[in-house]
């Protein structure tokens, strides 16, 4: 459970590399001044050995000792008038010093054993990206789905009340012991967008989320069964099977063969057995299901789904009335 091991590692490099550069921009402005200024790196070279001896000193516990105390004084002096000489060269007294991104953890990730601020935050951007949601989670959100379309009639806004309440319960309170949605519904009635903002939820609270269509998820899996050919690349369709929360929408309008039937039954079968939590949805009403799928998968989506229920008027239709 939490962030994807692959998320982790390229946040890790990112901030590595944040870390790198700084410390190579501050070597750059070092160098930089000191051709400028002679005067500074005489200065730097008196301020390596005051800060050797004083080291020397800590580690001997000779802190209150006289020629402690002076090579302190001494390097006192240098720092200001090293200050000195970059303000007139109109530079702050830090020039040189590393500009990390993140000052709390010095572009490391953690403070003490802590995961930093900042990590957290660019694995939860990272799982943004790897969701498959792209902008979707900026504009699909709880915030701005409205039941005034669902208002013509009152059973239909009654329904819609519901299943907007159990879709925020459900994101408010997700675990892995979350159990497992089917949306039910017409199209243009907002399943992609109510996924849409349990996914963004989910993720804010670190887990690892998948969204995609039935097709294209088949499509990966399709890829992997002849990737022999094509040696080199890492298994795509794995990342269903092992994310915490799996969002599979359109289940419906894939092309039902024995190859996708099997991969269907694998992903649902496969995520129930380790209680990993599925969200699907559909155009088909349960009957449909029944025709379409063999009852090894409609069992399982009829007895271990909790079914949401979509009514009203397309809104992408409203939308443009
Ligand atoms: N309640 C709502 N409030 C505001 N916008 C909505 C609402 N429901 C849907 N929309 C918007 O209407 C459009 C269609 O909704 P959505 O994609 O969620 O439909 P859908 O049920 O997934 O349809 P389909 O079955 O065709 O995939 C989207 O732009 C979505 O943001
Ligand atoms: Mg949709
Ligand atoms: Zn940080």
């Amino acid at each position: 459970m939490g962030y994807s091991a692959e998320n982790y590692r390229t946040v890790k490099e990112l901030l590595d590399t944040r870390r790198a550069e700084a410390v190579k921009e501050s070597e750059r402005r070092r160098a930089e001044l000191h051709a400028k200024s002679p005067e500074v790196a005489e200065i730097d070279r008196a301020l390596r050995k005051t800060g050797m001896s004083l080291f020397r000193a800590a580690c001997m516990g000779g802190k209150d000792a006289e020629p402690f105390l002076r090579v302190m004084a001494e390097n006192k002096a240098l720092l200001e008038s090293r200050a000195e000489l970059l303000a007139s060269l109109g530079l702050p007294s830090d020039y040189t010093e590393v500009h990390y991104t993140c000052p709390l953890c010095s572009d490391s990730g953690y403070v003490d054993i802590n995961m930093c601020t900042c990590m957290k935050r660019e694995l939860t951007l990272a799982a943004f990206r790897s969701s498959g949601l792209g902008s979707l989670l900026e504009k699909q959100t709880f915030e701005s789905f409205s039941l005034d379309y669902y208002r013509a009639e009152p059973q239909n806004l009654r329904l819609m009340e519901r299943t907007l309440a159990v879709a925020k319960e459900y994101a408010a309170g997700f675990s892995m012991r979350a159990g497992n949605l089917i949306f039910f519904g017409r199209t243009g009635l907002g399943k992609t967008h109510l996924s849409t903002a349990i996914a963004r939820e989910v993720i804010l609270r670190g887990y690892d989320v998948r969204y995609d269509s039935l097709p294209n998820i088949l499509s990966d899996f399709e890829f992997d069964r002849y990737k022999s050919s094509y040696k080199d690349d890492t298994p795509r369709g794995e990342k269903y099977l092992s994310c915490d929360l799996l969002i599979m929408d359109d289940l419906g309008t894939e092309v039902v063969n024995q190859f996708t039937l099997s991969c269907l039954y694998n992903i649902i079968n496969t995520r129930l057995c380790a209680e990993r939590p599925t969200i699907i949805s559909t155009n088909l009403g349960e009957d449909m299901l029944q025709e379409r799928y063999n009852d090894r998968i409609t069992s399982r989506l009829l007895g271990e789904y909790r079914p949401l229920i979509f009514v009203g008027e397309d809104i992408r239709m409203q939308k443009l009335q």
